[in-house]
């Protein structure tokens, strides 16, 4: 066992993992994060995206004790302070960007790490940049216009699926 410290959704914290104990593992057993998904067992799927330190990781392709001293960012520490869902939350529910929702909150933190780094992206880029996240439900379609009204753009012109 080792000793991890790391600040959380803002929050500092420290436990004793495994070596081989996985982020997801870490974030969805021991600190109960459970919005983080595991979706695949092949690193493929995007579910499990999370921020440490402020780059987009899958956090089933990164042991606990790599995040030692890291910030990290889950689904559960995106909505606004008030609580109510920040401006890409809301346009997944505005556009129609879930079905299941399984996908959603690895689909939202890759969208917001996109958005940092290009804020205005292209229908072509956000499609791009998604390549590591898969939906088994929405044909994309709705979750690509999401991304484009969260970054502020018209929509009107991506027709509707
Ligand atoms: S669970 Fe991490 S990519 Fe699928
Ligand atoms: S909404 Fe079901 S997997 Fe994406």
């Amino acid at each position: 066992m080792a000793s991890v410290a790391m600040v959380v959704n803002g929050k500092s914290i420290t436990r004793e993992v495994e070596g081989h104990t996985l982020l997801v593992d870490f974030l969805r057993d021991d600190l109960r994060l459970t919005g983080t998904h595991v979706g695949c067992d092949t690193s493929q799927c995007g579910a499990c995206v999370v921020h440490v330190n402020g780059q987009s990781v899958k956090a089933c392709a990164m042991f606990a004790i790599e995040a030692d001293g890291a910030d990290v960012a889950t689904i559960e520490g995106q909505a606004n302070k008030d609580g109510s869902l920040n401006v890409i939350q809301q346009a997944f529910q505005d556009h129609h960007g879930l079905q299941c929702g399984f996908c959603t909150p690895g689909m939202v933190m890759t969208a917001a790490a996109l958005l940092k780094e290009n804020p205005k992206p292209t229908e072509a880029e956000v499609r791009s940049y998604l390549e590591g996240n898969i939906c088994r439900c929405t044909g994309y379609h709705n979750i690509v216009k999401a991304i484009m009204a969260a970054s502020g753009q018209d929509v009107t012109a991506i027709a509707a699926e």
